[in-house]
């Protein structure tokens, strides 16, 4: 029971960072709320991915290539150099709780 209380807390704790870290590092080009159209997405030639579209979401995806793009950045899977490497200073944990925080992006 209280273990359950604590895991849930640090749960909640987790999301809480990946949504603070998503909201200073990637919301700018990927919206607040992950649909692809922040204000400094729209003027880039290639469209920043939509996190909300089920169809992001495919077996491609997993979070070693969400890590991988996110601090390699896109020319590291052939993706565009315009998603630039982001996310180099962050530490393991910080990383692993931002890609649980794109997951819950998803509609
Ligand atoms: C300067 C704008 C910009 C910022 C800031 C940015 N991105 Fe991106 N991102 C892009 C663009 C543009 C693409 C599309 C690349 C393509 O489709 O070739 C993209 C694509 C992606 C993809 C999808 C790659 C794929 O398989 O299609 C992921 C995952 C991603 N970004 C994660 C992040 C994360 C996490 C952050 C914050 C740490 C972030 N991005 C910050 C511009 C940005």
């Amino acid at each position: 029971m209280l273990l359950s209380l604590a895991l849930s807390v640090l749960v909640a704790e987790a999301r809480a960072d990946g949504a603070a870290t998503y909201a200073s590092l990637c919301s700018s080009c990927h919206g607040a709320a992950g649909a692809g159209d922040g204000v400094a997405g729209a003027g880039l030639p290639v469209k920043p991915a939509n996190f909300t579209d089920p169809a992001f979401w495919n077996a491609t995806r997993t979070d070693e290539y969400l890590k991988t793009v996110t601090t390699k950045g896109g020319a590291a899977v052939g993706k565009s150099p315009l998603m630039a490497p982001m996310g180099a200073g962050l530490s393991e944990a910080q990383l692993n709780e931002l890609i649980a925080y794109l997951k819950t992006l998803k509609k």
